[in-house]
């Protein structure tokens, strides 16, 4: 057991072997794979056509897809559709999954406050990515933010320095998939950092830089 008593055997045991994507969501809902589940409302597993090109993978669900069970359907996915749409890419392209499937939060007042996954909720959650991709089989898997960039390459990620290029998807060292989850990677920022930006110019420069991106994994995918 972690030194702060929580119990992180991971998710493995709870992926059922050869199932689709709608039997892994379902499967999901047992999940004890971590102690993210307890504080949640529910699962998140993950929208979009399971035969679509690209996957892209955000960090956690929010507060809005804790209660509501679908990811990106708060602000973030707001500003994700906004970018994928200036892309040329519609929502019937992209398959939408979450590094992490349960909320991680910290409760002040009545105001439940994103908490960033540590690297063991990364590590305990990443089955469930492995299982759902290896249906998928993407061509090009997009990591928002950094929390999807280390679940993805299983390292450290620096969004800044190695955004926006079609990196190897197949040598990825870390645990998960032995011959990586796509043959081709982008890393690009997270749209809640969009959301953060108080300034209109940097929160346009911003976007901009999103949309490239997001255009460069269409362009890759062939679409
Ligand atoms: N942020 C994420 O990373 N994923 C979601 O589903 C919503 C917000
Ligand atoms: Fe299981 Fe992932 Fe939820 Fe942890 S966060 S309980 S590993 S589904």
């Amino acid at each position: 057991m972690p030194a702060d008593g929580t119990s992180r055997p991971g998710a493995q045991e709870w992926v059922p072997p050869d199932a689709d994507v709608e039997r892994l969501t379902e499967a999901a809902h047992a999940c004890r794979g971590c102690e993210l589940w307890a504080g949640a409302t529910q699962v998140v597993f993950s929208a979009g056509p399971p035969d679509a090109r690209i996957a892209l993978v955000g960090e956690q669900p929010g507060d809005r897809e804790d209660l509501e069970g679908e990811p990106f359907v708060g602000p973030a996915g707001r500003v994700l559709g906004e970018a994928l749409g200036a892309a040329g890419l519609s929502p019937d392209d992209v398959y939408v999954t979450n590094a992490v499937k349960h909320f991680r939060f910290e409760q002040r007042g009545k105001r439940r406050l994103h908490k960033t996954p540590d690297v063991a909720h990364i590590r305990a959650c990443l089955p469930w990515l492995a299982a759902e991709l290896a249906v998928v089989r993407p061509r090009v898997v997009v990591a928002l933010g950094a929390t999807a960039g280390r679940a993805v390459l299983g390292r450290t990620v620096r969004i800044g320095a190695e955004r926006g290029r079609v990196l190897d998807g197949e040598t990825v060292p870390g645990p998960g998939a032995d011959d990586g989850y796509a043959p081709g990677v982008v890393l690009t920022t997270h749209p809640s950092a969009l959301l953060r930006l108080r300034e209109s110019a940097d929160r346009e420069a911003a976007m901009t830089a999103l949309v490239a991106d997001l255009a460069v994994a269409g362009e890759a995918a062939g679409r």
